[in-house]
């Protein structure tokens, strides 16, 4: 294996000896970077995930400029039901739209399972070129959606604070909610499988909506199926799993084979660390808006909830993704904070 200069994420994720627990943030690569924006002046969202140098430079922004221990591929979840035959839109101040959803057998019948290699290979390119260019620097963080996450979007075929669509139809159409989550599921592990033989040191699954559900919808439509693709990963990479909002399924994730769990702000770290075992390497979970506070006040807080959670079996980072307007020095003295513990 390749020596990485900074190793601090993978030392974590193996449960290893650090001097200080590695951080990055969830969207660290996006709208608060200026040199994002600027080259979001010049081509679409999807553009600049097709295009490997394009989306390269914009994952190395956040290392060169913040100072993360780790780079996650510039990308988005949503590619995946793209490469699956769906139509997926990027507009402006709205988010992802999927013009024509997926509620019934017949809309079905439109998703397919792709080759991976050949349609998603702009994805593949772009890991390699990243990896090639950081040299070593840090680690490289690969990631996909959780079936279910992406089920949200496919049913509701917009973002939603309820996704009442996609949760409606767990009810009303269990058989056809487990056939798209099992396809889903089928090219999520084909797609993971090949981000790691193009260099990903590791895959993070978002299972942003995973806490819209009650514990027992949960454990059958969410994280049955984040299990699997853990189970079909874990010879291949060590695998981080947030689900966003779960705090009620720490018990259970623990025992899915994940290396790490991420967790978002509604929980205290004494309570994860003891419903996810003291085996389990935990990340999170600053709530991002406390990046619009003074450095003094980012700073305090990132120490006290570095001693809550220990700094062995720890990833520092927030609660979910950075928010577009956060000042970049803001950002800076959140990495800053954790960095200064050496
Ligand atoms: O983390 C990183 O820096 C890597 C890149 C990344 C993006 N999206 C880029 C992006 C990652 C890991 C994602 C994951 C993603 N995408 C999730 C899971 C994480 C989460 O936040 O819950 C979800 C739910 C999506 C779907 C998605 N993509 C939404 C809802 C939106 C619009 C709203 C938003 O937050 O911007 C996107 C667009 C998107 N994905 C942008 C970026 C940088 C903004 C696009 C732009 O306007 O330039």
């Amino acid at each position: 294996m390749e020596s990485l200069k900074n190793n601090l994420l993978l030392q974590a994720l193996a449960g290893e000896e650090v001097p200080r627990p590695p951080v990055w943030m969830m969207r660290q690569a996006g709208r608060y970077l200026p040199d994002y924006r600027k080259i979001r002046e010049k081509y679409s969202f999807f553009e600049c995930t097709q295009k490997p140098e394009i989306a390269t430079e914009i994952t190395i922004q956040p290392v060169e400029q913040v100072g993360v221990d780790a780079a996650i591929i510039f990308s988005d979840i949503l590619v995946v039901p793209q490469a699956m035959g769906v139509e997926v839109q990027m507009v402006e101040n709205t988010g992802p739209v999927i013009p024509s959803p997926v509620r019934s057998e017949d809309d079905l019948k439109k998703l397919c399972i792709p080759d991976v290699e050949e349609r998603l290979h702009y994805v593949f390119d772009a890991i390699a070129l990243t990896k090639k260019t950081l040299d070593g620097r840090v680690p490289l963080i690969g990631f996909a959606g959780s079936p279910w996450t992406l089920f949200c979007y496919l049913v509701q075929g917009k973002s939603s604070n309820s996704y009442d669509k996609a949760r409606t139809m767990l009810y009303s159409n269990p058989a056809l909610s487990h056939q798209i989550l099992e396809m889903l599921t089928k090219v999520t592990i084909l797609y993971l499988k090949n981000q790691v033989k193009s260099g990903a040191d590791c895959v993070q699954l978002f299972d942003s909506w995973g806490g819209l559900l009650g514990p027992e919808m949960f454990n059958s439509f969410s994280l049955k199926y984040n299990q699997e693709i853990i189970q079909a990963l874990k010879d291949d990479c060590p695998v981080i799993l947030f689900s966003k909002g779960a705090w009620y399924g720490l018990g259970a994730m623990s025992q899915s084979g994940a290396h790490a769990l991420g967790l978002d702000w509604h929980i205290r770290p004494e309570v994860a660390r003891t419903w996810a075992g003291d085996k389990m390497t935990l990340q999170g979970n600053l709530d991002p808006a406390l990046l619009f506070s003074s450095g003094t006040d980012i700073k305090k807080e990132v120490r006290k909830m570095i001693s809550a959670f220990g700094s062995q079996r720890y990833i520092v980072n927030l609660g979910h993704g950075i928010l577009p307007n956060t000042p970049v020095d803001h950002a800076r003295a959140f990495v800053n904070a954790v960095k200064e513990m050496e």
